[in-house]
């Protein structure tokens, strides 16, 4: 989830045979050093997210024990906590990142608080936690997982623990058929586009750049696995309907991304000057769907319709998630 945009990629063409001096190669090893302070606030965030999740759970007023009561002991679930507040985390942090980039590659803002390349920077450093925070979620759950199966071996703990966090179409409980596959998806997907950045001098600075694009995917498939699974904005109330509202900003700003991309080569023109029929029809139509997308989330939002399930006056008889047979 890296930027776009580089200095010297900005619409302007490396002359044939001109290689890039290599101080221009940011390294991974450096970014990650860079990133370290963004990491500390990112588990601050998760630890507040924690402590919050516990304190519902613990004063009854948690959505996930409302979802799924036999979870109503924050001692012992304390690892399902944990995953939570790192999605939480990792979504926040998502959420910033994409933003960061959407500044990047879109119409260039009159004044910037900070220079473009310390918006860069924090894009880069911001998508290297981002992809952590992904991570530790998926791997909290996991943990949950070996905790929770006692009845069998150790080794068969491991392995289904594993398989039913990171093997796709392992999960078969509810809700998590789908969910836990889109999850897994925008996890597998964040780290091969967010690291290619490192080795764009390799592949090509235009092969990465149109790879990077799919990083929007990431986002969408994060977010969908939220809303989908998401026990803390499982009714539809207010903390469903800010998830959604959250969501406009980056749909604006990828609109006007596309509007007016930061990069010349990228623009739509004209019908037929430069860019083949077909692909000229399919730019405009990605263009309206966006369009339409942020007419809808702003629908969704006005109206407060926003596929959050009804709160049951009594306990639901089942679960959404593995435990749901218990
Ligand atoms: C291997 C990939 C993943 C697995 C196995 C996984 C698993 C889960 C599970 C089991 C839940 C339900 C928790 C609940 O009861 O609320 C959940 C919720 C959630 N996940 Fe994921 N997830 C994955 C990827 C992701 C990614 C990439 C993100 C994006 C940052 C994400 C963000 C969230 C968020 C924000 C929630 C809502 C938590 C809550 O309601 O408190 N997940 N995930």
């Amino acid at each position: 989830m890296t930027s776009d945009v580089r200095p010297d990629e900005d619409g302007a063409v490396t002359p044939p045979g001109r290689r890039r001096p290599p101080g221009d190669r940011v390294a991974l090893r450096g970014d990650l050093r860079s990133a370290l302070p963004d990491a500390g606030a990112a588990v601050v965030v998760t630890v507040l997210v924690f402590a919050l999740l516990w304190a519902r759970m613990e004063s009854g007023a948690s959505d996930t024990v409302a979802v799924m009561p036999f979870m109503d002991d924050a001692g012992t679930y304390w690892m399902y906590l944990l995953s939570q507040a790192f999605g939480w985390s990792g979504l926040l942090w998502a959420w910033g990142t994409v933003t960061l980039g959407l500044l990047l590659s879109g119409p260039r803002p009159a004044r910037l608080p900070v220079s473009r390349q310390v918006l860069e920077r924090w894009h880069r450093t911001t998508s290297l936690t981002t992809m952590a925070l992904m991570f530790a979620h998926a791997l909290m759950f996991a943990a949950e997982l070996v905790r929770y199966e006692t009845k069998v071996d150790w080794a068969e703990r491991l392995w289904v623990a594993f398989a039913d966090s990171f093997v796709p179409g392992w999960y078969d409980s509810g809700t998590g058929r789908i969910a836990i596959p889109l999850g897994q998806g925008a996890l597998y997907l964040a780290i091969p586009l967010g690291l290619l950045f490192y080795v764009r001098h390799r592949i090509g600075a235009n092969t990465w750049r149109r790879l990077h694009r799919l990083v929007i995917v990431v986002y969408v498939l994060s977010v969908w696995h939220t809303l989908l699974y998401g026990t803390n904005v499982w009714y539809g109330e207010w903390p469903r309907t800010v998830l959604w509202l959250l969501q406009l900003p980056v749909a604006l700003l990828l609109l006007l991304r596309l509007l007016r991309p930061a990069r010349r080569a990228e623009r739509l023109g004209s019908v037929g000057g430069g860019t083949a029929r077909p692909g000229w029809w399919l730019r405009v139509a990605g263009r309206v769907a966006v369009a339409a997308v942020v007419v809808g989330l702003v629908v969704v939002v006005v109206s407060g319709r926003d596929g959050g399930r009804d709160r049951p006056t009594h306990p639901p008889a089942t679960a959404p998630h593995a435990q749901e047979t218990d």
